[in-house]
């Protein structure tokens, strides 16, 4: 299994991107009117910037102010253990008092005319908290914590703290259940299979430059729609990609109204 890592900035590619256009519906569109179309959401660290948590790659985002080698890695784990526990409690609590914002709670009510799978490389629980109810952390979990013992020994923290001495039942020091550089992903698969699945893909608040995730767009089926929403201009290599050039909150409403006229499309076509 691919381990965690970060793609060279200078390696990405630059297509020319196409302005925000109307959508064909794929060709082929469910025979059961019942059957819901899969829309598949993969989210990073943006969408949750509007409740107030950092990124980590905008300017004063969290790899400014830390190396990712200091703090997110098992040698730093294995050098450091305290700096890498303050680390993430720095990060569990500004996230424990952290609420949804419109753009979780719009992809949530997405669920009342899509089949919505979320992958998420965000290890927040705000799609969770704002009523989404199938989602995939690539990256872990900040509410839990694991025993170094016996990774399938895991818990629910109580408070936003962990520290060293807090034990699992084994007598082992517990770690966040994060997954670090370095490390295997592994939901990656699950989150492939889910890709295969998908007639609509959303890309949301994420700069696509962590791997294996990243590389998850391509598992989607060719010539479905694709949106990506984001106020930077990160790159999906796929074609017919529509870019929504916005912050979350206000992307999704226009993501919205596309999938309106998508599903008015492909109500034309029965
Ligand atoms: P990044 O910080 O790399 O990218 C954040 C993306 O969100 C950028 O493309 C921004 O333009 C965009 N953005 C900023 N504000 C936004 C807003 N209000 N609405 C929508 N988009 C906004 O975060 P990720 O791509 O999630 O992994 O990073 C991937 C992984 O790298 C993380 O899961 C984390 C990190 O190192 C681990 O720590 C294991």
């Amino acid at each position: 299994m691919l381990p965690l890592f970060v793609e060279r900035m200078d390696q990405s590619f630059n297509f020319e991107k196409e302005p925000l256009a109307d959508v064909n519906p794929r060709n082929t569109i469910k025979p059961d009117i019942l059957m819901k179309q899969k829309l598949v959401i993969l989210s990073g660290a943006g969408i949750s910037q509007e409740s107030g948590l950092k990124t980590f790659r905008d300017m004063g985002g969290i790899w400014d102010t830390y190396q990712v080698e200091e703090v997110a890695s098992p040698d730093a784990w294995k050098r450091n253990p305290e700096l890498v526990l303050r680390f993430y409690n720095e990060r569990r609590k500004a996230f424990w008092e952290a609420l949804p914002n419109a753009a979780h709670i719009t992809l949530a009510s997405l669920e009342e005319r899509f089949d919505v799978e979320i992958i998420t490389q965000n290890v927040d629980d705000l799609h969770e908290q704002a009523g989404s109810k199938k989602v995939l952390h690539l990256h872990g979990e900040l509410r839990k914590a694991r025993s170094t013992a016996d990774p399938s020994i895991i818990y629910t923290l109580q408070s936003p703290e962990l520290n060293l001495g807090d034990l699992c039942e084994l007598g082992s020091q517990l770690r966040p259940h994060i997954v670090w550089f370095g490390e295997p992903v592994p939901n990656i698969v699950k989150a492939q299979k889910i890709m295969e699945k998908a007639d609509i893909l959303v890309v949301i608040g994420t700069s696509l430059v962590v791997y294996p995730a990243a590389g998850l767009v391509h598992f989607a089926p060719e010539g479905i729609p694709v949106f990506v929403i984001d106020p930077g201009s990160p790159s999906v290599m796929r074609p017919g990609v529509v870019y929504i050039q916005k912050k979350a909150s206000e992307g999704v409403n226009d993501l919205v109204e596309k999938l309106v006229q998508y599903l008015q499309g492909s109500n034309q076509k029965e």
